[in-house]
């Protein structure tokens, strides 16, 4: 061969191994940055958040309170894990634009707490936002993700909420998938709570970004409010699986309405698959407010593995039906009762097939019996073979688990 030829072909054969190397190293830059942590929140997100009680009111005894009562009162073993400081920790950026807690609420850190909330087996959340400042004015992380980022996981952080104030001129997506990879590339696992109240459609593209969305406004402790948010989630349980919920934002359980209403609330949010984030004073609830934050039977029904959000069958004076495919067969079935006085329902299961189309599920009462539990009374009913009857006091729910018989 021509000495020429033979440097040509060197010279070729040195381009490709530097092709090569390059492919090499923008894919392992794409598995370093370009995406988000897999295999978390495969069930809808449990914990507690400081927001809907608190408000800015908060500081570090609060938050130990709160995780010391989330063990002592069974809600960390009915399924409760995270423990999450909302708005108003952040104190200053330094002059190398690194991020403290404010020290007169959170006087030894946030490390500290994060650390006091892991000894008890339980997992630490923060909050902050995409824009330059978070809604209660503190500073946000816009131009810091990945410094945030990097902060939060030597901190120890398993969950982050990340609000939308101040965005101003901002790409939601873009800004999301920003603090996206800058979680990924900081290296510690943590949930991704997209908090832009659905303004640009999230569901649309959350699913590779975060592990939930919130998809409405902020919900207040009445039951219009909660019903409202209900309403929004219609058309959106396509969207919606195991790594990746809607957020029909955090419960208000045990923050003033009736029991009946608690009730109806925490039952419809299970239903639905959403995200069980306790928003009140855990160190300070009525017997109630434990046995409805804590009923495992109807917690199943949020948890369930199959991750398949219900949907409402049908509505009759005032009473929505809801149905949810559960593992086994098995299916959620909720009576709603909206208005303001008690009803009675009867409900002929042979009449009625219910299918869900959208996620391949049938229900034929004909061809299959059911085993019927009510899962706030705790007990078993009978089957489908015979009518269902109850009644339903104002602004509450009946709850059944169906279970195939076994033949
Ligand atoms: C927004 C969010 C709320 C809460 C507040 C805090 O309104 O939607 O959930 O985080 O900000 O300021």
């Amino acid at each position: 061969m021509l000495d020429r030829e033979k440097s040509k072909k060197k010279y070729a054969t040195k381009r490709l191994a530097m092709l090569v190397l390059v492919l090499e190293l923008t894919a392992a830059g794409s598995t370093i940055y370009a995406q988000k942590f897999r295999d978390l929140a495969l069930t809808p997100p449990m914990g507690w958040n400081s927001w809907n009680k608190f408000g800015c009111d908060i500081n570090e005894d609060i938050i130990k309170r709160m995780a010391d009562a989330m063990v002592s009162t069974g809600m960390k073993d009915a399924g409760y894990q995270y423990i999450i400081i909302d708005d108003c920790w952040q104190g200053y950026r330094d002059s190398l634009a690194f991020i403290h807690a404010d020290s007169v609420r959170f006087p030894h850190g946030i490390k500290a707490l994060a650390d006091y909330v892991h000894a008890k087996g339980l997992k630490f959340g923060l909050y902050s936002d995409a824009g330059w400042r978070t809604c209660q004015g503190r500073p946000g992380s816009r131009g810091h993700e990945f410094q945030d980022a990097k902060t939060y996981a030597g901190w120890g952080v398993d969950y982050l909420k990340y609000d939308w104030c101040y965005t101003e001129w901002l790409n939601a997506e873009g800004a999301y998938l920003t603090m996206r990879d800058a979680l990924y590339a900081a290296g510690r696992p943590i949930v991704f709570s997209i908090c832009e109240w659905g303004e640009s459609k999230p569901w649309e593209w959350g699913k590779d970004i975060g592990h939930l969305w919130r998809t409405t406004g902020d919900i207040t402790p009445y039951f219009g409010s909660v019903m409202q948010i209900l309403d929004m989630q219609k058309g959106l349980r396509a969207y919606a699986g195991p790594g990746h919920w809607n957020d029909p934002d955090m419960l208000e359980v045990g923050n003033g309405m009736s029991v009946n209403e608690d009730r109806a609330h925490f039952s419809m949010w299970c239903m639905i698959a959403a995200p069980l984030i306790a928003g009140n004073d855990l160190s300070n609830m009525s017997r109630e407010t434990i046995a409805i934050l804590t009923n495992k039977e109807v917690i199943n029904v949020d948890q369930d593995s199959l991750g398949i959000e219900g949907f409402e069958y049908a509505s009759v004076d005032s009473v929505e039906i809801w149905f949810k495919p559960l593992t086994n067969n098995n299916w959620a079935v909720c009576f709603l009762n909206r208005s303001t006085k008690p009803r009675t329902i009867n409900f002929s299961w042979k009449q009625h097939t219910v299918i869900d189309s959208l996620f391949n599920k049938k229900a034929n009462f004909k061809l299959t019996t059911y085993n019927i539990r009510d899962l706030w009374a705790r007990k078993d009913v009978g089957t489908t073979d015979k009518d269902f009857s109850a009644n339903i006091p104002a602004h509450d729910v009946v709850m059944l688990r169906l279970s195939p018989v076994k033949k």
